[in-house]
């Protein structure tokens, strides 16, 4: 049997076929236990030598079982390292990742330009007090221009701010009379409005600046310099007059016509320009009714549409395509 044993287990090429063999010569039914089984037919003489030899025979098969057990197992071992190779010249696979939304990298850009002309970025509440919203502004409740701004109200002191002004309130009240003021303030507003170029909710920055001596010739440099670190140095912008109750003198500004990024479209008007923003001196009431002296302190403002500046820059011909949640609009702004 040990002879046998020996040269099967030696044979055995797998750790099943040893298991098999384990199984054959030491196992319930296997060889071993029944030769040990039948000592009770053996004379009393023969018992103890064919036992002894027996347990002998047993524990060298274990032995055997044993070693080439661990033998397999090296074997086993060494062969999966090789298979498992990792090939570290192989392509990599391609993550999916997402894409920003277009207002938001406009959004970025714009705050980035701000601030590399010290601008500090702040925000104010979406949900605004109608004091904020209209009246510190200049816009007491009978005024007409309240109609300009198609409001959501919430209550009757509570609404959905129609637009950033209400931070520049804000902020001149928080900074108690201390200057300069330098701010832009990014953020939603919300108008009752639903057309290709307007949307119910969309963005808007603020800008407000108030110093000693500021003139409109300070606020028509900064904006052609925005104009120009948005779009190119090539841009040209135009002030006309206009009317809001929060400046005086007052502009909307448009800027020279622009070819969009990407497949060469052109969002050019007939007029060769596009309004972006509007602006003007701060009215002296809003001084006032900040804190701070009209007589002594002079300050600037502007409001500019993210939307409409995102617009041009990529050609996009329908503001609600931004918030439609079409992949299609999105997959074109990945990595961007
Ligand atoms: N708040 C104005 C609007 O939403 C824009 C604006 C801001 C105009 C600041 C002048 C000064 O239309």
């Amino acid at each position: 049997i040990l002879k046998i044993a020996t040269n099967e287990i030696d044979g055995a090429n797998t750790l099943e076929q040893l298991n098999d063999l384990r199984v054959k010569y030491l196992g319930k039914k296997g060889e071993i236990t029944a030769v040990l089984r039948q000592m009770g037919s053996l004379s009393p003489e023969e018992r103890p030598v064919v036992g002894k030899y027996a347990n002998e025979v047993k524990e060298q098969i274990q032995e055997l079982v044993c070693d080439r057990e661990k033998e397999l197992k090296q074997k086993e071992m060494e062969q999966k390292l090789t298979q498992e190779t990792i090939d570290i010249t192989l392509p990599g696979v391609k993550r999916n990742i997402g894409g920003l939304n277009p207002l938001t990298i406009v959004k970025r850009k714009m705050e980035e330009v701000f601030m590399s002309m010290g601008y500090e970025i702040v925000e104010g509440p979406e949900i605004e007090n109608e004091y904020f919203n209209f009246e510190a502004l200049n816009l007491p409740s009978t005024h007409p221009a309240r109609d300009m701004q198609d409001t959501f109200y919430i209550t009757k002191e509570f609404l959905l701010r129609t637009h950033t002004s209400p931070v520049q309130i804000r902020t001149m009240l928080n900074k108690q009379g201390k200057l300069p003021v330098k701010i832009a303030s990014p953020g939603r507003v919300f108008r009752k409005d639903d057309d290709p170029t307007h949307s119910p909710i969309f963005q808007q920055i603020e800008g407000l600046v108030i110093d000693k001596d500021i003139t409109m010739a300070d606020l028509k440099g900064t904006l052609l310099l925005f104009a120009q670190k948005m779009f190119g140095t090539n841009k040209k912008i135009r002030l006309r007059p206009s009317y809001f109750p929060f400046t005086e003198p007052s502009a909307e500004v448009d800027i020279s016509c622009i070819m969009c990024e990407g497949n060469g479209c052109s969002t050019c008007s007939d007029t060769g320009w596009v309004e972006i923003l509007g602006a003007g001196m701060v009215h002296p009431n809003v001084l006032k009714n900040a804190g701070y002296d009209p007589s002594e302190v002079k300050g600037f403002a502007f409001g500019i549409g993210i939307e409409r500046v995102a617009m041009l820059k990529y050609g996009v011909k329908d503001i609600r395509d931004f918030y439609s949640g079409d992949i299609r609009v999105s997959k074109q702004f990945i990595g961007g």
